[in-house]
């Protein structure tokens, strides 16, 4: 089993090195190697993703990905910038299915942002396309007839990049509540419309799925007043972020969702695919030792379960996760006081 980690800009590397101990932990014989990203790798080599570092996550079975992102690098010519890693990867790697799980583990629900009979019903999956939609559309800077300058970006969504999305949200749905919401803008935007079009046409081969549409604005409404009615959620790849990074806090903290990017190859044990917390690179508190490493810790576990095939080391994992958790360790974020490798020490002693 072999695992590319890439810890990145920030925080990244914090993060990533509390979840590397969890892995070595496990003692599963998983060979790991350590690769440059983002704002270090423009740093020291001239580009955020560097082909070498291509070339070992291509050559791994699945990838953990800490963060990019550093203000040094904001305005570099954005083909340079650190976030062009993290899209890079995503992109040549086709891992067109971002899936980011938000559940409220028993001990948090007093620390959601939300009264806690709202939080504690949360269990739902965002499913969020993530190589297509105005990410990766035609964009530029142009003036405009009258001398005003002028920026766009081109959002689409071609069938077949929304089919192979709804197929992927039908079948979590399936091993989950049967229920899907796919979330769009189709009263306004014709890539919504097409969204939906598509999606209902794939509901056709899921009959035991219940499928409802929302617009967008409403389902972040609806994440705050009643998130409990949400088990799957499709939507696309601008709209995913944003909502996901809003389902974060209803669970209590950014520091505590994980992810796993899919595509459609498979290796030796499982899927191959990057996993990455759901924050960014947070230089506001980087190195300052309080960054909460679980989220990290928790894609590691989905690391384990769909590209090594280790159901079990992850199911354990995540329990030791949840019984840190229940038993008080909770990070500043989470109101807490415990540090980022005071909260790697108590997961690595329930393991
Ligand atoms: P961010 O997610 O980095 O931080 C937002 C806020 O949440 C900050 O106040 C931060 O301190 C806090 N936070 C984030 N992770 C935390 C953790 N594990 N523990 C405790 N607190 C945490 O988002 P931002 O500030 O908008 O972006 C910072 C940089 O990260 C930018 O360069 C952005 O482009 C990049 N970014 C990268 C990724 C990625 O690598 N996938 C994701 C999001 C943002
Ligand atoms: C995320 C991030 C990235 C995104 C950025 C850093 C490119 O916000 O992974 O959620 O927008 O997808
Ligand atoms: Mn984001």
């Amino acid at each position: 089993m072999k695992v590319a980690v890439l810890p990145g800009d920030g925080i990244g590397p914090e993060v990533t090195h509390e979840a590397v101990r969890v892995i070595e932990a496990l003692a599963l014989g998983i060979e790991l190697k350590h690769a440059p990203v983002g704002g270090a790798a423009y740093k020291a080599y001239g580009h955020p993703l560097p082909p070498e570092t291509l070339e070992i996550a291509r050559a791994s079975d699945g990838v953990l990905f800490g963060a990019v992102g550093d203000p040094d690098c904001d305005s570099l010519d954005r083909h340079l910038r650190p976030e062009q890693a993290i899209l890079g990867l995503r992109k040549e790697l086709t891992l067109f299915a971002n899936l980011r799980p938000a559940k409220v583990f028993k001990g948090l629900e007093d620390h959601s942002a939300l009264r806690p009979e709202v939080a504690s019903a949360i269990d739902l999956l965002i499913v969020r396309e993530l190589n297509g939609d105005v990410y990766f559309g035609e964009k530029g800077f142009r003036t405009t007839p009258n001398g005003e300058r002028e920026g766009y970006d081109i959002m689409s969504y071609a069938t077949s990049e929304v089919r192979r999305i709804a197929h992927v949200a039908f079948r979590a749905a399936q091993g989950r509540g049967q229920r899907l919401c796919s979330v769009d803008k189709a009263n306004v935007l014709e890539t919504s419309q097409l969204w939906r079009d598509v999606v209902i046409e794939v509901a056709k081969e899921y009959p035991d799925v219940a499928l409802s549409h929302m617009y967008v604005d409403n389902a972040a409404m609806q994440l705050v007043r009643n998130p409990g009615q949400f088990d799957v959620v499709v939507t696309g790849n601008l709209f995913g972020d944003i909502l996901s990074d809003q389902a974060s806090m209803c669970v209590g903290s950014i520091g505590m969702l994980a992810s796993a990017s899919l595509g459609e190859r498979t290796t030796a044990h499982g899927t191959f695919g990057l996993y990455e917390p759901i924050h960014g690179s947070a230089p506001d508190i980087a190195g300052k030792g309080f960054a909460n490493p679980m989220a990290t810790i928790l894609s590691a576990a989905m690391l384990l379960r769909h590209s090594l095939g280790q159901a079990d080391a992850a199911d354990r994992v995540e329990a030791a996760v949840g019984k840190a958790l229940e038993d008080g360790v909770l990070g500043r974020d989470l109101g807490g006081s415990a540090g980022t490798t005071e909260i790697g020490d108590a997961v690595l002693e329930r393991l």
